[in-house]
């Protein structure tokens, strides 16, 4: 390679956006359905309203609301864009929602696919899409972050249908060969534990004909243990990000402010106790829109931006975690 100088491919922050639905479920009215109250909600979660899709939303619509206004925000021509990835469990159509955002978009010369990874789709989709970015293989791409976990709550069982709400957040992140404002990540899974938290197929057995037996297609209802959650949650958080601190070169006092999957106030408080983060810098809306699975990291960093608390150049340090099990970290730097 005598005589050519390879340039470093990073990534830069360009866009945020986001979209909640309409119809809004106080603690009050779950109160009027399940054996609950606004103050056992309130001091276990930190929750009092979530959003609720009305028929006529989905993941699509949702999910290309959210792209849409993180693409004005960059503002870059949508044919530009050469990829798009939905991180979601709840797509509108089990065989990829993401080309159906591609369309809507206009965005012909993107390639988009769907990633599963419940609360931590978007952070893992985030980490995938930078990675074509870094390889040189595409130049834009929007990651999006929505779920509609409503369809999939069971609304007679209050250990769970008070955490879930409805909603999308999208970021627009462009490749460049000037700096790299993508800091460090880490990623992982324990398949051992997933049964703690998951949204299992029905296991209908039916026959086609004679002795030819089939699965029937559809999925039962969010199934979780939320203490063992919980404890999961406090504990592989905040290693994680410490981890990744390290690795990065980096203190926790050099993070301006940690974004963290929207689940619960008291695992947001508690991981930022162990990282010696203070509180204020602690960013949460959960209170707002409760567990709104992949679109919590994106929902709460693009109120941020738009709010002028997370201003350029900041130090973000983010972590998704969730069903799987699975959690992963990154380390990005806005702008
Ligand atoms: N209202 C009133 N009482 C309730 C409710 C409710 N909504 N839910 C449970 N209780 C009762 C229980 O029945 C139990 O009563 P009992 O002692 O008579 O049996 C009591 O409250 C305590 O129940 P716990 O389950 O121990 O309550 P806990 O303090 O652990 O709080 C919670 C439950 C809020 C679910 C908590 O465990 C938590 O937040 N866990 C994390 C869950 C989570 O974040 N999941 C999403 C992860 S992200 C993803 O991938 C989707």
């Amino acid at each position: 390679m005598e005589g050519i100088k390879l340039k470093q491919i990073g990534v830069s922050f360009k866009g945020s956006g986001s979209y909640v639905p309409d119809q809004i479920l106080t603690n009050q009215k779950i109160s009027k359905k399940v054996d609950t109250s606004d103050e056992w909600i309130k001091s276990r979660t930190g929750i009092s309203e979530r959003r609720i899709s009305s028929p006529g939303d989905n993941v699509t619509e949702m999910g290309y609301e959210a792209a849409l206004t993180a693409i004005q925000m960059a503002n870059w021509d949508i044919k530009t864009i050469d990829l798009i990835v939905l991180a979601t469990s709840t797509p509108h159509d089990l065989f990829g929602s993401a080309p159906s955002i591609q369309s809507k978009l206009g965005a012909c010369n993107a390639v988009a696919f769907d990633l599963t990874a419940a609360c931590s789709g978007f952070l893992f989709g985030l980490v995938t899409a930078s990675q074509f970015l870094r390889g040189g293989s595409f130049k834009r791409a929007i990651v999006i972050g929505a779920d509609q976990l409503s369809s999939f709550v069971d609304w007679n069982d209050r250990r769970s249908c008070i955490l879930f709400g409805d909603g999308a957040g999208a970021l627009a992140i462009e490749a460049t060969n000037e700096f790299d404002n993508f800091l460090g990540f880490d990623m992982r899974t324990d398949g051992g534990r997933g049964s703690f938290l998951n949204l299992p197929s029905k296991n209908n057995k039916d026959s086609i004909i004679d002795n030819i037996d089939f699965l029937s297609g559809g999925f039962s209802s969010i199934q979780m243990n939320g203490q063992e959650v919980y404890k999961f949650a406090v504990r592989e958080v905040p290693i994680i990000i410490d981890e990744l601190l390290k690795k990065t070169n980096y203190s926790s006092h050099e993070v301006d402010w940690l974004v963290l999957h929207q689940a619960n106030q008291r695992i947001l408080d508690s991981v930022g106790e162990r990282l010696k983060i203070p509180g204020e810098k602690i960013l949460s809306n959960l209170e707002k829109y409760g567990n709104t699975s992949a679109a919590t990291i994106p929902l709460m960093m693009d109120e941020a931006i738009r709010n002028n608390r997370i201003k350029q150049n900041d130090i973000i340090a983010t972590s998704g975690f969730g069903a799987g099990l699975s959690w992963g970290a990154a380390l990005i730097k806005w702008g």
